[in-house]
């Protein structure tokens, strides 16, 4: 059973678009309060946040799917997100050398982590296209 489209066209339809705003937000929210957390040391607190935090993203997706974003066959969009992925790295490291101009040093730093993270989901799928030969 898939949850692909079951609630398109019902009167669930305008409740779960609802759903996936506010579960994004939630996620926006949680997931700056675990980099707080951590900031300040408190490792317990910012991994409970972190654990929320997934968890909102997983709900909104699952409301987002309910309403049939997407397609069942998902290797296409995939596909499209993996070429994004792969030049978000030059990008973002461009960002982080302006951040670092503006004398932002600490914020260049994580965005020069953040490029290598983005490059590297790029490469994780299309480790999965080669797997399935997509
Ligand atoms: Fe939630
Ligand atoms: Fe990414």
């Amino acid at each position: 059973m898939s949850f692909y489209n079951v609630t398109k066209g019902t009167k669930f339809e305008e409740i779960f678009k609802g759903g996936v705003e506010a579960e994004l937000y939630g996620t926006r929210v949680y997931m700056t309060l675990y980099l707080l957390a951590k900031e300040q040391g408190l490792e317990d607190v910012a991994a409970i946040f972190h654990e929320i935090a997934v968890q909102e993203a997983e709900h909104a997706g699952f409301y987002a799917l309910c309403n049939g974003e997407q397609k069942p066959d998902f290797w296409e969009v995939a596909k499209q997100i993996q070429q994004l992925e792969e030049q978000a790295g030059d990008r973002l490291d461009e960002r982080a050398t302006e951040l670092r101009t503006a004398g932002l040093t600490a914020a260049a730093d994580h965005m020069n982590i953040i490029a290598k993270q983005e490059v590297n989901h790029g490469k994780l799928l299309k480790a999965l296209f080669e797997k399935y030969g997509k």
